[in-house]
């Protein structure tokens, strides 16, 4: 199968623990909201929905990280993951978040949606 991948932005657009940059995907049916953010210099995408309660994490339009930059934080009541893994750090989540396969290449990042998205099991 040939794996197709959709370009979602510039590098430049992903600063290390920055804003996020959002995207649509299809999951279990729906279009469903996703985000890519930068990380130790790395680029990861998740489905943006918690594993506490189907809610997105923003706690402002495109603000995913904590006021430290190493966690990601769900703004409804605080469950916490790690920007690299989507593993659950803290807080009620329930498992970790989604992840969405992205790569990084000649300045601009790109994501995968033939890759199945499966939620992380830890
Ligand atoms: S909905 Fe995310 S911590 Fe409750």
């Amino acid at each position: 199968m040939i794996d197709a991948v959709q370009a979602l932005c510039s590098s430049n657009e992903l600063r290390e623990a920055g804003d996020a940059v959002g995207f649509d995907v299809a999951y279990a049916g729906q279009t469903c909201r996703a985000f890519a953010v930068r990380f130790d210099g790395q680029p990861y995408a998740y489905l943006n929905r918690c594993t506490h309660v189907a809610m997105e994490l923003d706690w402002q339009p495109n603000r995913v990280f904590d006021p430290t930059g190493q966690w990601l934080v769900c703004a409804s009541h605080g469950a916490e993951y790690r920007p690299d893994t989507g593993e659950c750090a803290g807080g009620p989540c329930r498992g970790g978040l989604v992840k969405v396969q992205l790569s990084e290449d000649h300045g601009v990042v790109s994501w995968h949606p033939a890759y199945n998205l499966q939620p992380l099991v830890f």
